[in-house]
């Protein structure tokens, strides 16, 4: 009986130590970049909703008067619209490489097409790494989706809120991905 108690604890402690060693593997380059690319995107088409469009989050309960209680809220920020974006954001992960930083020689994910009403065209081309092919904007694709998975309450939760560098908060303090990169570097 105690025998098996110990047993199971030393397997126990055994199971976390693989899976904290499995967790570990998770490529940081890959992953933060995947976490700041869901944002940025994300930004980016938040931004491009005219502001005035408000959505009816009806509660179909009634006011004291007897009226409908109602709610509008913009349309941009509204659970509907991120879940929305949420489901597709990763498609666009096949705008990204990597991206080696000429100076620091650091690498991320960046993207390097241009976005619709970018007229600054294709920019650095030399300091991406395309050689990978297809195969490096699958894996980032693969990232991006599992913390899509993972964090899409976080996510939705502080774009609804209009929170301040939404990036910091997601991609270092909530979800840790980005551990070694220093916060607030600014530019994505
Ligand atoms: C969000 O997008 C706007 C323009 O679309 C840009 O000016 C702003 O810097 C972006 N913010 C972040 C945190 O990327
Ligand atoms: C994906 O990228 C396109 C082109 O920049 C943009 O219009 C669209 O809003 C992005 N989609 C999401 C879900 O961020």
């Amino acid at each position: 009986m105690a025998l098996s108690l110990i047993r199971r604890s030393i397997l126990l402690a055994l199971i976390s130590v693989v899976s904290e060693t499995i967790e570990g593997k998770k490529d940081e380059v890959l992953y933060c970049s995947a976490c700041r690319a869901v944002v940025d995107e994300l930004n980016y088409s938040i931004k491009k909703v005219d502001p005035k469009r408000t959505i009816h989050v009806g509660s179909f309960r009634l006011n004291p008067d007897g009226s409908l209680k109602d709610k509008k809220v913009p349309l941009a920020r509204s659970e509907t619209h991120l879940t929305e974006l949420l489901e597709d954001v990763c498609n666009n992960m096949s705008d990204y490489a990597l991206y080696v930083d000429p100076d620091t020689k650091e690498k991320r994910y960046k993207r390097f097409a241009p976005r619709d009403d970018d007229k600054s065209g294709f920019g650095d081309f030399q300091n991406f790494q395309f050689g990978e092919g297809p195969e490096a904007s699958n894996s980032l694709k693969f990232a991006c989706e599992s913390v899509v998975e993972e964090y899409e309450d976080d996510i939705i939760s502080l774009f609804a809120q209009e929170a301040d560098h939404v990036a910091d908060k997601l991609c270092s303090e909530v979800s840790g991905l980005c551990k070694g990169v220093p916060v607030s570097r600014g530019e994505l």
